[in-house]
């Protein structure tokens, strides 16, 4: 049998045959459309945008909101409610970057909010509030994350349980879901320590008054005198309230490490499947050494030697997450989410220990052949890498 008459023979392959011949009579190039594709993707995922800020917003004595838009002012990539961008920046000599949640609508596509909060001892965050103004240019990465709204597969019963900034990603899927007039229920229980941390307080109080579909309520866990609402921690008691029933809810849960990890557990104790609670990380743990499997008689204040193969080598406090360090010391690496997520500042361990924490989400062959991700690994000695 003849080449020809074997690949009639194979399912599908005339009707294709037919489509190709078509389109070549109609003009088309398949290298063209090859090209057009790529550009498309290009465009709707570029690796890197231009932003520049276009407004200062003050949101609460500590916190800001920068509206970034594009520098050459096109449209900018669309979104998923609930992802981040990371936002790359040049501080006292230092390359680094942060992921920020964008907390404006995807409805809209002129500019991207990015709220930001004063973090202790915060580097970028401290920058990002002080220093800079309306004009000023950033790199950052395009739209990414897991963590986001799927209006086709999380139901229509939707619970954002948000601590902090974790407002940020729950503005962005409550103004999706009310811009688009999607038909779910969107219940916002938002936790915060001071009555004046509280984020976005008047916008989301006046669309819980004019939406039914929306409800807001507010934790304060150090509450002013006479202070009304719910204070203290957020408990299996005060959620049982909250929630008349487990149902169908879908829930996200965004704020700081120990807070999404109680809430993961409070929700578990309630019955809730794991695979109904979405969790977004939230960079590397601060303490490392409260995990299991933190090496005993190794404190955060010591000095490890971090050297880089065929590069040089410098000194680094151990409780310093390596990334941090390596761009301190001027070795930068790709990186997005800074939360053992992503994997792209994956560098190799050549000799020496480093502590993973329950952050890093290492795959079993990054562990098998030796590769660490860089914004959660701890040198817990000396250690040598390779970039
Ligand atoms: S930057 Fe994503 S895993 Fe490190």
């Amino acid at each position: 049998m003849s080449e020809q008459n074997l690949l009639n023979e194979v399912a599908g392959f005339r009707e294709a045959w037919q489509v190709k011949e078509a389109l070549e009579k109609s003009g088309t190039d398949f290298y063209e459309v090859k090209g057009e594709v790529a550009s498309t993707v290009v465009q709707l995922h570029p690796k890197r945008l231009k932003l520049e800020v276009a407004k200062v917003l003050e949101e609460t004595p500590t916190t800001k909101t920068l509206r970034l838009v594009a520098a050459d002012r096109s449209a900018l990539p669309p979104f998923q409610a609930g992802q981040y961008i990371n936002l790359f920046t040049e501080i006292n000599g230092v390359s680094t970057a942060r992921p920020y949640a964008i907390s404006s609508s995807p409805s809209q596509r002129v500019y991207y909010d990015l709220t930001v909060k004063r973090a202790k001892d915060g580097f970028v965050s401290n920058y990002l509030l002080d220093r800079v103004a309306v004009g000023q240019h950033f790199l950052s990465s395009g739209p990414m994350g897991t963590f986001h709204h799927n209006p086709l597969f999380h139901g229509e019963d939707l619970v954002f349980l948000a601590g902090g900034s974790g407002g940020a990603p729950a503005r962005s899927i409550l103004l999706d879901i009310l811009d688009r007039g999607l038909p779910h229920r969107f219940h916002l229980i938002y936790v915060n320590s001071y009555i004046d941390d509280v984020i976005f307080d008047e916008e989301f109080r006046g669309l819980a008054m004019r939406h039914e579909s929306f409800s807001l309520s507010e934790v304060i866990s150090r509450p002013p005198t006479g202070y009304q609402g719910y204070t203290g921690r957020l408990t299996q008691a005060v959620l049982e309230q909250l929630l008349d029933k487990i149902g169908d809810k879908m829930f996200y849960v965004c704020g700081p490490t120990p807070f999404n990890d109680s809430c993961v557990e409070l929700l578990t104790a309630l019955g809730v499947k794991r695979r109904r609670i979405r969790v977004e990380a939230n960079g590397a743990p601060k303490a490392p050494n409260e995990q299991k499997g933190w090496p005993e008689g190794v404190s955060l204040d010591d000095e490890v030697t971090v050297t880089v193969r065929g590069r040089g080598s410098f000194r680094s406090r151990v409780g310093e997450p390596l990334l941090n360090a390596l761009e301190r010391n001027g070795y930068g690496t790709e990186n997005a989410c800074r939360s053992g997520e992503c994997s792209l500042c994956r560098v190799k361990l050549v000799s020496g220990a480093v502590f993973n924490p329950q952050e890093a989400h290492l795959r079993k062959s990054d562990r098998d052949f030796g590769w660490i991700y860089s914004c959660v690994a701890f040198p817990t000695g000396d250690i040598e890498i390779q970039l």
